[in-house]
């Protein structure tokens, strides 16, 4: 049997760090509140000159350079966004051509919002079994701060911009010993970014506006605590562990109560949990990259430990895999 197995992974967040102070003097917030509700304190914001396809370049070059391995060994391109620059092409065929990658692969963008890395890897993980793709380059990849409504203060400073890749390669030995996905779209309302739908009203003006993104925070919390939860139970009772097994458990780094909420509920210790919030704010896609490479880059993650990555995001979508790194 195929398995597959993490080679490298990467990062790169943007320069400018927009902090909890900066956000007092855009709306009307506090740095107690953002810090006490979300454990956030300052995240990144894209530079003028950044797209989602120049920071998933920089953070796919750094996973490259770890893997030890060529982009033109790469033989599949993954993208997990929902700020992608174009609606075509996709920001996989821009990487495909930032990275010079001259074979004809395979490149393609998918959309679960904060749980799109985790159904990207999931995909991957799938064509490697297949057989047919060796070095599936999978980025995460997000520049929200482009989507949200600036005079929002329930939103605005909540996310963040950032990205994060995986090379995964096909192995003998298992790498992902298993994965979960899910979805329900009956609630689609409580998070939502619109494109589109715009177009289809009535008023023509609206054509003008920009679309950003609305949440209703207190259910998606409600939901994602929930879904997260049971699906840590299910992905342990089938893998036959207890969390006592576990390593390390990445959740989609939306807002740290949900973790402490999580932590709580199932009795295990908060040390588990891989939270890199505090610096990054929700970044989407990019999360859990992101917070991997940087628990790796730290020696907090080695080799052997048993790691739970969580997803969850607007569809609402959600998903678990348990990766053996
Ligand atoms: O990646 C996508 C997944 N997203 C998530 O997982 C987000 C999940 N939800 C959350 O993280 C939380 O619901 C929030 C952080 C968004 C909000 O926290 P909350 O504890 O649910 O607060 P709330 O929405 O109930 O608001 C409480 C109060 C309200 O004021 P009143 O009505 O009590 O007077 C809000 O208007 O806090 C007010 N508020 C703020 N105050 C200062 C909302 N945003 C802010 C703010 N600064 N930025």
């Amino acid at each position: 049997m195929i398995h597959s197995k993490i080679l490298g992974v990467g990062s790169y967040l943007p320069e400018k760090i927009l902090t909890n102070a900066d956000l007092e003097k855009i709306v009307n917030t506090t740095d107690e509140w953002i810090v006490e509700r979300t454990g956030i304190s300052e995240r990144r914001i894209a530079g003028e000159d950044e797209t989602s396809a120049t920071l998933g370049y920089k953070a796919a070059s750094q996973a490259l350079k770890k893997a030890e391995i060529s982009a033109n060994e790469i033989d599949m391109i993954i993208v997990a966004t929902c700020t992608s620059d174009r609606f075509f092409p996709s920001t996989a065929c821009l990487l495909q051509d930032k990275l010079s990658i001259n074979r004809n692969i395979p490149a393609f963008d998918i959309t679960a919002a904060c749980s799109g890395f985790v159904y990207a890897l999931v995909i991957a993980e799938q064509f490697i079994r297949g057989g047919i793709h060796k070095n599936i380059l999978v980025v995460g990849t997000e520049v929200l701060s482009r989507g949200l409504d600036w005079t929002d203060r329930n939103t605005c400073v909540l996310f963040g911009d950032g990205a994060g890749a995986i090379i995964l390669q096909a192995s003998s030995e298992p790498g992902i010993l298993s994965a979960d996905l899910y979805a329900q779209g009956k609630y689609k309302e409580i998070l939502s970014l619109p494109s589109f739908e715009i177009l289809a009203t009535e008023n023509s003006q609206k054509q003008l506006l920009l679309p950003h993104l609305a949440m209703n925070g207190k259910e998606v919390f409600k939901l994602a605590s929930k879904f997260v939860e049971e699906a840590i139970v299910e992905t342990l009772a089938k893998n036959k562990l207890t969390h006592k097994d576990i390593d390390w458990i990445i959740p989609h780094q939306a807002n740290e109560r949900i973790m402490y909420a999580i932590s709580k509920k199932l009795n295990i210790s908060f040390d588990k949990f891989v939270s890199t919030i505090k610096y990054h704010g929700n970044t989407s896609a990019a999360s859990i990259p992101l917070a991997l490479d940087q628990f790796i880059d730290e020696g907090k993650i080695k080799p052997g430990h048993l790691i739970l990555l969580e997803g969850f995001g607007g569809g609402m979508t959600w998903g678990s895999i348990l990766i053996k790194y």
